[in-house]
């Protein structure tokens, strides 16, 4: 059984065939629309969310599954000071595969070492975010053509934004990828991740503060708004959050091909008047979301039953619905009930 942390979970293969197999499914929705009857998806939200989390129940209801889950910490016995620990294994005798999201950096990781179910972290505090980086991998791909040979501009709340350190880690083992993170002073990319991801790899990097200074020589501009519930107190945070605004006037200066990404939810940080433009790419991005989550439960909940390989993909047992004699969960490991 596999969870799935961060991005590195995959190997550059298993990234790979998990993009291909998304392409597929964009383009051969039918062929997956019963994939995962009988299959439940639970996710387990402590922190808001949209994309995220409906994406999840969109990707699994569109292979024919179901969902349960919580929304809230509020709506489930995380008020009445139940662990996570305890709530996983709870969790794990109702569904098959579970999505958790969490404050506390860590939180998912501590669910994985409890569950008997494959967990996906959704985003744990400031820490990861690995579907997200998932979702703007294959969005990158499909609209680029490539993950390799990019300089990318990472614009915005680079000290808390998960996405970006998610993303980042994914990133660096593409050859060519060149970072430029554009941040204000306070919040600069951690220092782990400059020291441990980005030197100690070699990566090339420009740390700077006016997005001006970047955007013309960008092939993608991933803007991140500045993540209000991290901040210690609000001053710090009214002071920060509209140090970036992408406007059309400031667009003029980037390349013609060059793609806006953003993982949502946008505050002020790009002007509405950018969305009509062919380069502004971050709805589209949303829709590349369900297509990356219904790969990823696919590939966690079957990984058996699919076979990506040069002529296409193959998915080997679409409609049965496996039950073991001794035991009505088909995911491995025994149940902790
Ligand atoms: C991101 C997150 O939750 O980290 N949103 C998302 O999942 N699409 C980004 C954010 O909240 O700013």
């Amino acid at each position: 059984m596999r969870h799935l942390m961060s991005p590195l979970d995959l190997s550059a293969e298993e990234l790979d065939d998990l993009l291909t197999l998304a392409n597929d499914i964009e383009r051969n929705p039918s062929k997956y629309a019963h994939a995962c009857e009988g299959k439940k998806l639970a996710t387990c939200f402590y922190e808001p969310s949209t994309r995220t989390r409906l994406s999840f129940e969109a990707a699994m209801l569109n292979l024919g599954g179901s969902v349960l889950g919580f929304a809230s910490a509020d709506s489930s016995s995380a008020a009445k000071g139940e662990s996570v620990s305890d709530t996983i294994r709870v969790i794990s005798c109702y569904a098959d595969i579970c999505a958790i999201r969490h404050p506390k950096e860590g939180a998912a990781l501590v669910a994985s070492s409890k569950s008997s179910i494959p967990v996906i972290n959704a985003g744990d505090g400031g820490h990861q975010h690995p579907t997200q980086t998932l979702t703007d991998l294959l969005t990158i791909r499909s609209l680029k053509g490539r993950l390799g040979n990019l300089t990318i501009g990472l614009c915005g709340d680079l000290k808390f934004g998960r996405t970006v350190h998610s993303l980042i880690h994914a990133l660096i083992r593409y050859p060519g990828v060149k970072f430029i993170l554009i941040s204000p002073e306070e919040l600069r990319i951690p220092g782990y991740i400059r020291e441990d991801v980005l030197k100690k790899n070699n990566i090339p990097f420009e740390e700077l503060e006016r997005l001006e200074d970047a955007i013309l020589q960008l092939d993608i501009l991933y803007m991140t708004r500045v993540q209000r519930e991290r901040f210690f107190n609000e001053e710090d945070y009214v002071r920060m959050k509209d140090f970036y605004i992408l406007t059309k006037d400031k667009l003029a200066a980037a390349k013609e091909d060059m793609l806006i990404l953003h993982p949502l939810p946008r505050v002020n940080e790009i002007s509405v008047e950018v969305d009509d433009d062919p380069r502004a790419v971050y709805f589209k991005q949303a829709k590349y979301g369900v297509y990356v989550r219904m790969a990823l439960i696919l590939t966690l909940l079957m990984p058996n039953s699919i076979q990506v390989s040069p002529e296409g993909v193959t998915l080997l047992m679409p409609n049965s619905i496996q039950v073991s004699p001794t035991s009505a969960n088909t995911t491995e490991g025994g149940s902790i009930c």
